[in-house]
């Protein structure tokens, strides 16, 4: 068996020293380094160091390292952003990833200390790092309100980020009314409902995160079509009246068996013909990638809940057969996070 991209020394040099790697892109956001550059490309060093108030030495430090990792581009002494990063300036994605790098930071990396403690024990061994007695993440939050705020924040980002997959691949035509299961802060509830003008939307979710959905909707003026409503989705009967059952980002956190029952759940709250939607990053069915999925794991092993994972496409399949759902259609996003959609019928 060869691999068509074998391990160099220099990819072993990224891995040995990848927490590095990020710490590069994670000062050059906290100290405002890609905004500097973005605003006036072609700063040399000194002019870098007087803007961002840093002395020579860290200067040099940081745009050596912004610089060997293609994060920032040198030329006769000049420093610009990569392309990359100026076209997330100019599609206007460069303030969520701010907010993902800030997630990494606070709230993945102090977790990802446990990633193997979590593989060994087989459960979420990082959320000890997190205060309150709650078995997983979400239910710890709101022992801690700056923390709960913070994750929501970045949440919406992480969610804003991957939506437009779900508002492009989600056919809501003949849809009536759309149940957002674990819906957060009606981050999609609110795009599909912008996205889809006849539709109408409840989204379910633990009692603290509904009063922020409840803002977040009204700030949009959408709560004559978004309803929000408290629920525990695993205890609680969904509300029947929908004919669409969304499950955004939720199916990552939960078991196998799990997965099972809140299908079966949506299955049950449905009409004949009515549609359940998945939507959320999926890993590829040869288990060899794709790597996003493949990194984002060490967070979903160490810190949400028990069993959480980036699944392969294929369980979903197997899940929606247990669940009672017809032949189910896979809809891959195709952009550079590994998030799609993938629909049954009733
Ligand atoms: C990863 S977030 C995804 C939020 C949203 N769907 C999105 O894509 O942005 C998971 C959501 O599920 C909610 N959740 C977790 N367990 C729950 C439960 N037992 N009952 C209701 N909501 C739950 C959390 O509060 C959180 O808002």
């Amino acid at each position: 068996m060869s691999d068509p991209s074998p391990l160099t020394t220099d990819g072993l040099v990224q891995i040995l020293f990848g927490s590095s790697a990020f710490q590069m892109l994670n000062a050059g956001r906290n100290l405002g380094l890609f905004p500097l550059l973005h605003q006036q490309p072609g700063l040399t060093a000194q002019e870098i160091g007087e803007e961002l108030g840093l002395a020579d030495r860290p200067t040099q430090i940081l745009l050596l390292g912004t610089t060997a990792l293609h994060l920032t581009i040198r030329q006769d002494d000049q420093y610009r952003n990569a392309d990359v990063l100026e076209g997330m300036f100019a599609d206007g994605t460069w303030d969520i990833i701010e907010d993902l790098i800030e997630y990494e930071e606070r709230i993945v990396r102090p977790a990802e200390v446990d990633f193997t403690d979590s593989l060994r024990a087989n459960t979420n061994i990082g959320l000890r790092r997190v205060k309150g007695t709650g078995t997983d993440l979400y239910h710890r939050l709101s022992a801690d309100p700056d923390l709960e705020q913070l994750f929501y924040r970045c949440m919406r980002s992480w969610s804003r980020l991957s939506n437009p997959v779900l508002i492009e691949k989600a056919d809501l035509t003949g849809v009536r009314r759309v149940l957002d299961v674990g819906g957060g802060d009606g981050v999609n509830a609110i795009a599909l409902a912008q996205a889809n003008p006849g539709v109408e939307f409840t989204v379910l979710d633990l009692p603290g995160t509904v009063e922020i959905a409840r803002r977040k909707v009204a700030e949009h003026g959408l709560s004559d079509r978004i309803s929000v409503r408290a629920a525990d989705i695993f205890a609680d009967a969904y509300p029947g009246g929908h004919d669409c059952v969304l499950f955004a980002n939720q199916l990552v956190i939960w078991s196998p068996e799990q997965n099972v029952r809140l299908l079966g759940k949506a299955y049950a709250a449905l009409p004949d013909g009515g549609r359940v939607l998945v939507f959320n990053a999926m890993s590829d069915d040869s288990g060899d990638g794709p790597l996003y999925a493949a990194l984002d794991n060490v967070y979903f092993a160490t810190l949400p809940a028990a069993s959480s994972t980036i699944y392969r496409w294929g369980q979903y399949e197997e899940w929606f057969a247990a669940a009672g759902f017809a032949k189910a259609e896979r809809l891959p996003g195709g952009r550079w996070t590994p998030h799609g959609v993938i629909s049954a019928v009733k």
